[in-house]
């Protein structure tokens, strides 16, 4: 057992990594020499990047890939999209090529209203309450303008307060239910602002409010944070076309082809095992565009499978039909995404992201990430559909096999030509690699 350690924050760059080095290694010389292989050459990139984080130690790298060929309501993009997982940037780019002579992706954003909540504890006369907080509402709006003075010169700021009554949930529980506009900018820090101020100000005014017993005057803030679950601020992308004019080298018969695909994102409506791996597809754009382009997605996650299962069960967020001899495939999202304020403008690959994609706004932005979502789906669905997933898979995974192995040029040249015509398996391509080597 190792002893806990103390005071590790305040120690130098140099010393925590000794400390890693030291405490988890057996060989604590070539542990120190990876960790700064990583580095960054560029002091001043590598501080700026260290000081993202507490504890920085070194660079965690991911493939910064592009997909090319998007057209979005009549607008060409190349997409970057930062991911581990191979074939995913080779499927987006396919899906675009496919889209771009039928007709493209079309995007709409129907809403764009982010939440929040002050949740709170009172105990005491509910009829009391509503009246005291429709006695301050104005007051709670008043004490942030500070705060959002600026948001509403860009045209954001606070939309509502509601107090909501919750004492069916938990006893004397209740909720300042807040809705926010907030732009081009993802909003988490001045969303949490302005609750913390109406927490202060609830607070503080119902202990001047004369009608309160001492209990009800006595309000408990539990806690004040934003929601990431944004069921009003919404995406929709879809494709459509001729059913006839799905044909391609693959999709021979795409009357067959349209009604296996539909029939496929109907068992993910119904069937909650598949509807999670449905959306796993989705969430492999979704993320990488979100990823690249500095935005927060483990907020992304969490509020679109929340709204996946906004029906009382997990269910596919894409859907498809098809009506009088055409095909369309569409999906509506939840999206919080920025593209001013934290990373936004300070990482330089996602300024560097932000400016292929032509310095999108926020409400640009969902739309693209949306598009690269249901890309992701349209291409894993087709290849499940048709070859199945592995074909395209495996092609990769043979290639991160080989570079496991470290094989030299002659390697992969044989490697790669044997397994064009063989089934690949890890264990067949380990195997023909050692054999190469005996
Ligand atoms: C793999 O990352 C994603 C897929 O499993 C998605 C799907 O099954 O639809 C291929």
């Amino acid at each position: 057992m190792t002893n806990t350690v103390s005071g590790f924050s305040k120690l130098s760059k140099e010393e925590k990594i000794n400390w890693v080095a030291k405490e988890y290694f057996s060989n604590p010389s070539e542990a120190i020499s990876l960790i700064k292989r990583y580095w960054n050459a560029d002091e001043k990139l590598q501080q700026l990047h260290d000081e993202f984080i507490e504890n920085t130690l070194t660079n965690f790298y991911l493939p910064l890939g592009v997909a090319p060929n998007f057209i979005i309501n009549g607008k060409k993009y190349t997409i970057p999209m930062a991911i581990e997982e191979s074939s995913v940037v080779a499927a987006a780019s396919k899906s675009a090529k496919f889209w771009s002579t039928r007709g493209g992706f079309k995007t709409t954003v129907l809403n764009t209203e982010k939440i929040g909540q002050v949740h709170f504890i009172y105990t005491g006369d509910t009829l009391k309450l509503e009246q005291f907080f429709l006695a301050i509402k104005e007051k709670c709006i008043a004490a942030t303008e500070g705060i959002t003075k600026n948001m509403q010169k860009r045209g954001g700021g606070i939309l509502d307060i509601e107090l909501k009554n919750k004492t069916h949930l938990i006893d004397n529980y209740y909720q300042l239910h807040t809705t926010f506009e907030t732009k081009d900018s993802m909003g988490a820090n001045f969303i949490n602002s302005c609750l913390e101020q109406f927490a202060k100000t609830l607070k503080e005014e119902a202990l001047l409010n004369e009608t309160f017993s001492e209990e009800e005057k006595n309000i408990q803030i539990v806690m004040s944070i934003l929601s990431n679950y944004v069921p009003n601020c919404i995406v929709r992308a879809e494709v459509s076309c001729k059913v006839s004019e799905l044909a391609e080298k693959k999709i021979e018969n795409p009357q067959d082809f349209a009604e296996k695909f539909v029939r496929a994102v109907q068992i993910a409506e119904v069937e909650p095992f598949r509807a999670v791996t449905h959306n796993k597809g989705i969430m492999n754009g979704v993320d990488a565009v979100v990823l690249a382009t500095g935005n927060d997605f483990r907020a992304v996650e969490a509020g679109i499978h929340a709204y996946a299962a906004r029906n009382g069960q997990y269910s596919s967020l894409s859907h498809a039909k098809i009506e009088n001899e055409v095909f369309s495939f569409w999906m509506e999202i939840p999206l919080a995404l920025g593209t001013v304020g934290g990373l936004t403008s300070l990482h330089p690959l996602v300024k560097f992201c932000l400016e292929m994609l032509e310095k999108p706004n926020a409400k640009e932005l969902m739309q693209i990430v949306a598009v690269a979502g249901l890309a992701q789906n349209f291409a894993a669905l087709r290849s499940l559909t048709t070859t199945g997933i592995q074909e395209g898979h495996m092609k990769m995974h043979l290639n991160n096999i080989i570079n496991q192995f470290e094989a030299t040029i002659e390697e992969r040249v044989l490697v790669t030509n044997f397994f064009k015509h063989n089934i690949v398996s890890h264990a067949a391509v380990v195997d023909f690699i050692e054999n190469l080597r005996k």
